[in-house]
């Protein structure tokens, strides 16, 4: 049972703590401001004492960091400045004002990743559950204020049951205010969310707001409604891990774009995406000086790309051989795979990568692919990240599934990201670019910088076995009826080929700008980001676009 702070100090484990470390000498004992520094000092230790000894002892038997462990693991050494260390919750039923911690269960404040700020709030599990009572989310909410007054990125360490039952409205409205933040703070701040713990009920709509989410293989879960209450309401039974584990939304879901194995991988992979992301939307990302020349002949292509058109190759090593150091730090690298997209720097500098994947689904779009690279170009364009995109794409995936399913509307998601964003847009065609995915993929149509192609490219209203179907129907029956069928499909489709099966039409109608040989693709895409450098593009006036959600 817990306890008001006197009673907590008459021997809880929270006043152990508090009764047995020393007490820093501030100033001369004589002084009379002593007793008040000993106050003080006394408060503070509460405070980072969170839900007591017990509490923090289950947190880390369950593997789990304590909220403070985990903002020191995250920021620069040093670095955290806190803020509302001794607010406390005001809420005063089911017994609630004798159960007081401060702080209530959830860490805020700000410090520095790599000497840049970030705002940052980490909830405390030990202290109810790091459930959200309407004190906890004005916490929350006064970090997330100043990070858009001050154009910082705010870092959200989740690990709450939800909201905080005995408060009932105060903690909904306070989740509300949260949401309603995130959206101002969308495309202003990279707003990125942790979870490393539980986050149940209104606690996964924040993240959901936010750009990017990462969660550790074990011990992170979302989901609306848990296990429990699944059980009575549909007799549908199953385990937290199934119904919203890291595995669970990274590879069904899509909800998490990052997992890794610990939470301090996980921290350190925070870090690692703020170095590559600007702290706002009127900044740029910082540039590195790397010692990768830009002139530097991309050698692997050519042996990368297959002779045969329908051979599938892995995009992520054509990817690495165009970018700096051959690093590419892939985002929802688990879900749709048919399509790539990461952050990588070119020159130094941070570009946003996507690709067709043909070693997945030939490449083809589906929906989860059109909606995971709609919302990564989005991104980018938020935050004046330039797009380079790879097209190697047979077409949208035919099916009654796809169509059922609403392919239409999620296909015309990328359409539509790809024709709002106005940072620096880079194509190269490396073999398929059929149908509408050629439309969609970055074409000149839609508004891309520079398009290029390599000479093994095939730019069509759909593939050969597809066309040559409709454009020699006769053709083919009368081949059928004659025996030599395998044969006039062959020539067909090899007259087909040679007639849209390069990239020379496009080239001559512009759409292409140059045709280029593969080792040469880093060079003119570093060429092509800085002769883009200046551009400024605007589009109507008006309140917002109507994307097709
Ligand atoms: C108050 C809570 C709490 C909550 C947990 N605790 N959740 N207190 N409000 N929402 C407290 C527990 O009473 C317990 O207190 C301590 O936190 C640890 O909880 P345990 O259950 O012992 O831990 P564990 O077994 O690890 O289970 C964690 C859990 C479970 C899966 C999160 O506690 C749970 O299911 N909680 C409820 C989740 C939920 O349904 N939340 C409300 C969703 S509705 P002691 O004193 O024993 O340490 C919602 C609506 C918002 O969020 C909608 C906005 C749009």
């Amino acid at each position: 049972m817990r306890g008001t702070h006197s009673e907590l100090f008459k021997g809880s484990a929270v006043a152990k703590i508090h009764d047995t470390a020393p007490i820093p000498v501030y100033a001369n004992r004589h002084m009379p401001h002593l007793q008040k520094l000993k106050e003080l000092a006394e408060k503070d230790r509460l405070a980072e004492a969170g839900g007591g000894e017990d509490r923090v002892a289950k947190q880390h038997a369950a593997g789990k960091m304590t909220a403070r462990e985990r903002i020191e693991a995250f920021l620069d050494p040093g670095s955290f400045v806190e803020l509302d260390k001794f607010v406390v919750h005001r809420c005063s039923d089911f017994e609630m004002q004798n159960q007081k911690f401060l702080g209530d269960g959830v860490v805020t404040g700000y410090g520095s990743i790599e000497g840049r700020t970030v705002y940052v709030y980490s909830q405390d599990f030990t202290v109810f559950g790091g459930s959200l009572s309407g004190a906890h989310a004005s916490k929350i909410c006064k970090v997330m204020d100043l990070a858009i007054k001050t154009g910082s990125p705010i870092i959200g360490l989740n690990d709450s049951g939800g909201a905080r039952i005995q408060e009932g409205v105060e903690s909904l409205g306070g989740y509300a205010e949260i949401f309603w933040r995130n959206t101002q703070a969308s495309g202003v701040i990279p707003q990125i969310s942790v979870i490393l713990g539980p986050c149940a009920g209104g606690a996964v709509y924040s993240p959901a707001i936010t750009d990017f989410i990462f969660m550790v293989e074990s011990n992170s879960y979302m989901f609306v409604t848990g296990p429990d209450v699944i059980k009575t309401v549909t007799h549908e039974e199953v385990t937290k891990e199934v119904l919203g584990g890291a595995e669970t939304h990274s590879e069904k879901s899509g909800v998490c774009h990052f997992v890794l194995p610990n939470e301090r991988a996980c921290l350190k992979a925070v870090r690692d995406l703020i170095g590559m992301l600007p702290s706002n939307n009127l900044d740029m990302a910082p540039a590195l000086a790397l010692a990768d020349p830009a002139d530097r002949p991309c050698a692997e292509i050519a042996k990368i790309l297959p002779d045969s058109p329908n051979k599938p190759y892995d995009m992520r090593r054509l990817i690495a051989d165009v970018v700096d150091d051959g690093k590419y730090t892939e985002v929802h690298a688990g879900y749709a795979k048919n399509i790539v997209v990461g952050f990588a720097r070119m020159a130094g500098k941070t570009v946003g990568i996507v690709g067709n994947q043909p070693i997945h689904l030939a490449g083809c779009l589906d929906i989860e692919a059109s909606v995971k690279a709609a919302r990564f170009v989005r991104f980018c364009d938020s935050f004046n990240i330039p797009l380079v995109t790879f097209v190697d794409v047979p077409g949208f995936l035919p099916g009654t599934e796809q169509e059922h399913g609403g392919i239409i509307k999620h296909g015309a998601k990328l359409l539509y990201a790809y024709a709002e964003a106005t940072v620096p847009k880079l194509t190269v065609i490396t073999r398929k670019a059929y149908g509408g995915a050629y439309d969609v993929m970055a074409s000149k149509h839609i508004r891309a910088d520079f398009n290029f192609a390599y000479p093994t490219a095939e730019i069509a209203v759909m593939g050969p076995e597809g066309a040559i179907n409709i454009l020699y129907r006769k053709e083919i029956l009368a081949a059928e009826k004659a025996g030599r069928l395998a044969e006039e499909r062959t020539r067909l489709v090899d007259l087909y080929r040679n007639t849209f099966a390069n990239p020379y039409k496009a080239a001559e109608l512009g759409y292409v700008d140059e045709v280029i040989a593969p080792e040469e693709t880093r060079r003119l895409l570093i060429n092509g980001l800085k002769a883009l450098e200046g551009k400024r593009e605007r589009g109507p006036s008006r309140k917002h676009g109507n994307i097709p959600l």
